[in-house]
């Protein structure tokens, strides 16, 4: 990512000096530290993910999203061209459109009716002429200069993305080579089918999240399900990829039930956990390369294929201490019913109440909890050794260094 402004260092906050080992518990409760990080990841010369083209299949079709708190309008416009502009009309600032969802010809701002095409450019102001030869706006005042701000869009196999900044990077450049290979593995250009949503508040600071995904070794000891169906295991052969631009890719397998000596040091491989129907842990194999795969793609989301689900885990903040999670389940337009059905099967391990993921909202708003107040002190993050380079294992937090040696770099820390 590129760095936008010198940075001016914030008032008492030093890092520990053992670096990136260590994550001071300030950076999840510091309110500067997060209009900071609003600025810096989410409005700076970042690729924020926004939406599927699949949930704006037609012209007219809109989603409303968010980049960071700031809401926008991901439209399809004419000749099939995505649009993505700022809920903010540019009369007075106030949201023009307040569904999530739906289809459009044009959007009128409730509060004095400007009109405005799919595009976002300013199509009709009433009363523009006055009334009676009275009021109006001035003779020069130019439509064409007060459309909705757009922002910079890119489509990456039928998913949406999009950058405040005039001169953001090149989307590829943004990813990197090796999450640009994984995103791709995903989206190929295979039409996509929407399959649902699920939407959770969690209680905690929104780079936990990332933090969750940057965390294989808890996924080994935390979620039950996952080790003892063979989902996810210390045991299997993995990869724990990071990169120097905040993102990282964890790669594991599917093995299915076994008890192995290694799993039977882990306390929640539970043998007496059965179920009478594994349809829900017992995926049909898609990729050629058998690799189960979550990328944490910073700022704005987290890719996971699992079992047979796939998931855009958009994250967005609401504040230091607390961020949503909206879960966009999806397939392939080209999928059997029965891959649809298994896609959404297991997507029961996934979402606010998923047999998996419901661990992980509940530990992380644990964290912010026991972190409330003790902003002096910090986190260890040594597991795995010091470093910062790519591991063939998941008994490591060196995805969580790599990222808070970036995240130090961007915002002067
Ligand atoms: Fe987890």
């Amino acid at each position: 990512m590129q760095q936008a402004t010198i940075i001016s260092p914030i008032k008492n906050r030093h890092w520990p000096e053992e670096g990136w080992t260590r994550v001071p518990y300030w950076v999840y409760s510091d309110p500067e530290i997060y209009q900071r990080e609003l600025d810096t990841f989410f409005y700076g010369p970042s690729w924020n993910y926004v939406a599927l083209d699949c949930e704006v299949p037609e012209q007219g079709c809109y989603k409303r999203s968010w980049i960071g708190e700031r809401q926008v309008i991901v439209v399809r416009g004419e000749n099939d061209q995505i649009f993505v502009w700022e809920n903010r009309c540019a009369h007075r600032g106030a949201r023009v459109c307040w569904k999530n969802k739906g289809k459009e010809e044009s959007f009128t701002c409730p509060y004095h009716q400007w009109n405005f095409a799919l595009d976002g450019s300013l199509q009709g102001v009433p009363l523009k002429r006055g009334v009676l030869r009275k009021g109006g706006m001035p003779s020069d005042f130019d439509n064409a200069d007060h459309g909705l701000k757009r922002l910079r869009v890119h489509v990456e196999g039928g998913s949406i993305w999009a950058s405040f900044h005039d001169d953001p990077p090149p989307f590829e450049t943004f990813c990197g080579a090796e999450v640009l290979t994984a995103l791709r593995r995903q989206f190929s250009g295979k039409g996509l089918r929407l399959l649902g949503y699920n939407r959770q508040r969690i209680p905690s600071n929104w780079k936990l999240y990332f933090e969750n995904l940057k965390d294989p070794y808890h996924a080994t000891l935390l979620h039950s399900f996952l080790i003892t169906f063979g989902l996810w295991r210390a045991d299997t052969q993995s990869e724990s990829i990071p990169t120097d631009s905040g993102h990282s890719i964890m790669v594991s397998r599917n093995v299915g039930k076994k008890k192995t000596e290694a799993a039977s040091e882990i306390k929640r491989f539970k043998e007496e956990l059965e179920l009478f129907d594994k349809d829900t842990v017992t995926p049909r194999n898609e990729f050629d390369d058998g690799k189960v795969v979550a990328v944490t793609h910073f700022p704005s989301v987290v890719i996971h294929q699992q079992a047979n689900t796939f998931g855009m885990r958009h994250v967005i903040p609401k504040g230091p201490d607390s961020f949503e999670l909206a879960w966009t389940f999806f397939g392939y337009e080209d999928d059997d019913e029965e891959m649809t059905r298994l896609r959404v099967r297991h997507a029961n391990l996934y979402g606010p109440a998923g047999f998996v993921a419901m661990e992980d909202g509940e530990v992380l708003s644990e964290s912010q909890l026991g972190t409330h107040h003790y902003a002096h002190r910090s986190a260890v993050v040594e597991m795995g050794g010091r470093g910062v380079e790519p591991q063939d294992h998941m008994v490591t937090e060196v995805l969580i260094r790599a990222f808070y040696k970036h995240y130090r770099e961007l915002m002067g820390l």
